[in-house]
């Protein structure tokens, strides 16, 4: 059996009189109307500890959307036992079953929900309706839909047989269960964190970011209705540590896939080497982390496109999505041209709830994101060689809103330019035309990451220098583009050094990752 590779899910635009506009506005009204209650799911099980925590809308934090139930290491435990349990029994139902349910799961949020769960996405993280779409519920659909076109390939790759010896891989899961740690910011990735290796026929805790979780809960629906079979993934909300506590202690512990901090990342790969003589098998460590991404501009730039590549990136889901812009370098011939530019696009971003469609910023997430972006700004307000060009305030007294903000500095390695601030903020620094090559390699020392970056260039010669010296400081490389917005199956997307393992989600590298093959030669 095969399945062919598929296109790109068409996103909906969503526009004024649109019928899908009625739909999706008609999904927010069903979700600001309810307060759901949210349990862990064990075995296929809804667990109700009783110690509950709030999911609020970060637009209009007094707007209670959800009441979750948390995970203590009990409840971690069991999780773990009907991982365990599962194993056998998921490892060997033949992979095409697995991937029909992968794509009715496609087709559940196509068909089904795909209102509903956009809607989940805009009122539970604060996303514009077309934010929401192109992730929610295209990049999802991408995630699964590439997923079972990608089981065919692995599948079908066999070794030459010879005389009377028959050579064989058996592509198995690993041996042990799969902790899914997913983020906020794409209800695509924490799909896809937990699915990956559930495709792969792993059996899967998984802990949803708790900021996130109205959008995690309709997933888990969705996955439970389509068939996954109970044990297989259990859904683990509550504190990251009480969880990653129970699970880094136990030994079929077999694979780790992540989403998050820096921080987080480096927690785990600390515990997993502290317990190392416990587990079976070395486990698989997946993750993407940080990023400190930037444009470059060369001189022989299209400024109109470099400036609508920055304010797009750095400003669509207030900058907090891995890949957004966080840092620019502009030549100075062209910063009088590049300024004009943003004065005129900045005078249409508006900035404010996403129920109202005209917005293109709302909050961010939470209330320690939004105090971390204001010691940014005051850091800039206050520092001699850093200028605030447009926004810098905040206000946090209905949501949590960050103005839009472009701070300019004499420093290349001003604060803002180094360090992960993940809200909408972005920092340029002008250089002078003639040190194009010295400022590519301070753009390429400047920060520990490697996960986006884009350069604006139309001569081949200063575009293959920029190409060779930039080559480890972006897993996702784009020229004459924004640096966010990598599509599964056509831009896999993960960077190196401190953003990450480079396991390129949405692609067959990163599905590889939670096999085991097992290589059979039979004579006969
Ligand atoms: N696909 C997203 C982007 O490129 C990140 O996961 O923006």
């Amino acid at each position: 059996m095969k399945f062919a590779k598929p296109s790109n899910e068409p996103s909906r635009s969503y526009c004024v009189g649109s019928a899908e506009r009625k739909l999706l506005k008609e999904a927010i009204k069903k979700i600001e109307s309810e307060v759901a209650e949210i349990p862990l799911v064990i075995n296929g099980e809804m667990v109700f500890t009783g110690d509950k925590g709030k999911v609020v809308m970060p637009h209009d934090h007094a707007h209670v959307l959800a009441v979750y139930h948390k995970a203590g290491a009990k409840d971690m435990r069991r999780a773990v036992e009907a991982a365990n349990g599962a194993h056998k029994s998921w490892g060997t139902v033949p992979w095409t079953e697995r991937a029909a349910i992968v794509l009715k799961i496609a087709e559940l949020i196509d068909k089904k929900y795909r209102y509903i769960l956009d809607a989940a996405t805009m009122m539970g993280q604060s996303k514009t309706a077309w934010q929401a779409e192109i992730e929610a519920a295209s990049e999802t659909i991408d995630y699964l839909r590439y997923g079972a076109h990608c089981m065919t390939e692995i599948y079908s790759e066999q070794p030459s047989s010879e005389e009377g010896v028959i050579n064989h891989i058996e592509y198995r899961p690993l041996e042990g269960f799969v902790y899914a740690v997913s983020p906020f910011n794409f209800t695509a990735i924490a799909a896809n964190l937990p699915m990956a290796p559930v495709m792969m026929g792993n059996t899967v805790v998984w802990k949803p970011a708790t900021t996130s979780l109205l959008s995690s809960w309709y997933l888990m629906k969705i996955f439970m209705e389509a068939g996954v079979p109970a044990g297989v993934l259990n859904f683990m909300p509550g504190p990251g540590s009480v969880g990653s506590g129970v699970v880094l202690a136990s030994k079929e512990l077999a694979g780790i896939h992540f989403t998050g901090s820096t921080q987080v990342f480096n927690s785990f790969w600390k515990g997993v080497a502290d317990n190392l003589s416990l587990y079976r098998s070395y486990p698989r460590i997946v993750g993407e982390t940080g990023g400190k991404d930037f444009v470059f501009i060369h001189n022989s730039a299209d400024i109109k496109a470099a400036a609508a590549a920055i304010l797009r990136g750095a400003f669509e889901y207030q900058g907090q999505k891995c890949s957004a812009t966080s840092r620019a370098y502009v030549p100075a011939s062209r910063w009088d041209e590049l300024y004009a530019e943003f004065k005129s696009m900045m005078a249409e971003v508006k900035v404010g709830d996403p129920r109202d469609f005209r917005n293109f910023v709302n909050a961010v997430i939470d209330e320690s994101s939004f105090d971390n972006c204001m010691e940014y700004l005051n850091y800039a307000k206050s520092a001699h060689d850093a200028e605030i060009l447009f926004g810098g305030a905040g206000d946090k007294s209905v949501g949590y809103f960050v103005q839009p903000t472009i701070i300019k500095t004499t420093d290349p390695r001003f604060r803002t330019m180094e360090e992960e601030i993940f809200g909408p903020i972005v920092t340029l620094y002008v250089y002078d035309d003639d040190k194009y090559e010295e400022t590519l390699k301070l753009c390429n020392e400047t920060s520990p990451y490697g996960l986006t970056g884009s350069v604006f260039c139309t001569e081949r010669e200063a575009l293959a220098k920029a190409d060779d010296i930039l080559r480890y400081a972006a897993g996702n490389f784009y020229i004459n583009d924004k640096t966010t917005g990598a599509s599964v199956g056509l831009q896999p997307f993960g960077g190196s050094r401190g953003s990450g393992t480079n396991d390129k989600a949405g692609s067959k590298f990163n599905l590889m990752r939670w096999c085991s093959p097992r290589t059979v030669k039979e004579n006969l």
